[in-house]
């Protein structure tokens, strides 16, 4: 797994099972900073991009494949007791129809045959597609495992994922009621900081925390359209970036850098908060996961809004907040290879549920006869 912030590749060991899974082995696997551009600059529209592409989706197969053998490695498991490898594949464009694309789609890169021979395990990858096209969002797909790993009989939940990106999945004791984007997640917090500090991102959200939120910026950001949309909705980086955020500051001439931080988390928080809030049913507890689950300041805010609902992170539950993106991508392949559904049309707005992704098949069984191609 690698999300929109680039951070890192995430790879997970798990055993799946129609009974449950159980993570056995995990490994940040670091981006090389060259690629990290590469992926960055791609996910903007510019020039020769069909040719940038094609290398880097090379490039991106060959790294998620070394994050799986140095998984493996780490783990002293062999390749050939992996059933199935489940890459996401790295985002670089999003286009949902929700945005009010006329022909909607989504884009992950990564290739998925370089994982499958370079590891020689069957690999399933491009999970996004199918969900567009039976008309869904594309995004986001982790609250069916959000219902399968972390939903209870008898109380209500919210599993909320702070990546670049946020989500939400509401979970009605057993069932899952709906899921969807909240809007951004740690992606503007990192871009300010990046520029005005060169840091990767706000540790604690520290720089945050001692700013003053300003009503007017905050104001003028609710504002934005995304926020307004019901039903299936999601979006990505190239809808809440820094360009519109400088649109949203012109004229705010007396405002330092800071206090603008603390105004990007306050937003984030609150596009979060409401999303909860708004729900149709009470939420008893909620879960927190992602990176922005670190993030001590947003997740302050987080609680000030949101109680007397609980408000704590998946690590309760015995997924730590960073693996569950990865693990949910583990049990979608599981689910593939099983020609079980993995989407799920409430969160998605597609017409059903589908078995999603393609199929990358890994090493060849040796043996007389596994490759006889003749007619008979
Ligand atoms: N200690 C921390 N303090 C603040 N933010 C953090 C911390 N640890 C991680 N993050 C945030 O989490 C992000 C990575 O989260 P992740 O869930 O991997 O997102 P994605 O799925 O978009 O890759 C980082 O870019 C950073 O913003
Ligand atoms: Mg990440």
């Amino acid at each position: 797994m690698s999300g929109t912030s680039i951070d890192s590749v995430d790879a997970v060991l798990a055993h799946i099972s129609h009974h449950g899974h159980e993570l056995q082995a995990t490994l940040e696997h670091p981006i090389p900073p060259g690629l990290r551009q590469a992926i960055a600059d791609i996910s903007q529209p510019g020039n020769n991009e069909i040719e940038r592409m094609g290398v880097l989706d090379r490039q991106l197969g060959e790294l998620f494949a070394d994050a799986c053998t140095a998984l493996l490695d780490h783990a002293g498991v062999p390749a050939s007791d992996v059933f199935v490898i489940g890459s996401h594949g790295q985002t670089i464009r999003h286009r949902p129809p929700s945005g009010g694309n006329a022909i909607a789609y989504t884009l992950q890169i990564g290739d998925p045959s370089t994982i499958a021979e370079r590891t020689g395990i069957t690999t399933v990858a491009d999970f996004r597609r199918r969900d567009v096209a039976a008309g869904g969002e594309g995004a986001p797909l982790a609250p069916a495992f959000h219902a399968a790993a972390f939903a209870r009989a008898g109380v209500n939940r919210a599993v909320v994922n702070i990546g670049g990106i946020a989500n939400v999945s509401l979970l009605v004791g057993e069932t899952l009621l709906t899921g969807f984007d909240t809007g951004p997640g740690n992606t503007l917090l990192d871009q300010w900081v990046h520029h005005h500090r060169g840091e990767r991102y706000d540790r604690d959200g520290a720089w945050a925390a001692e700013g003053a939120v300003d009503p007017q910026l905050l104001a003028r950001m609710q504002q934005h359209p995304f926020l307004a949309q019901q039903g299936a909705r999601s979006t990505g980086k190239e809808t809440f970036h820094l360009n519109w955020l400088t649109r949203c500051l012109a004229g705010l001439t007396n405002l330092n850098p800071q206090d603008v931080q603390a105004t990007l988390a306050d937003f984030t928080a609150q596009c979060i908060a409401d999303s909860i809030l708004g729900s149709a049913v009470p939420v008893d507890e909620i879960y927190v996961c992602g990176g922005g689950a670190y993030n001590t300041d947003l997740m302050r805010r987080l609680y000030q809004r949101l109680a007397p609902a609980r408000l704590t992170t998946t690590a309760e539950l015995g997924l730590a907040p960073e693996w569950v993106e990865g693990a949910a991508f583990a049990w979608l392949a599981w689910r593939t290879l099983n020609n079980l559904n993995g989407s799920a049309a409430e969160v998605t707005g597609a017409a059903g549920a589908r078995v999603l992704g393609g199929i990358y098949p890994g090493a060849t069984r040796s043996g007389a006869g596994a490759t006889r191609l003749s007619a008979r």
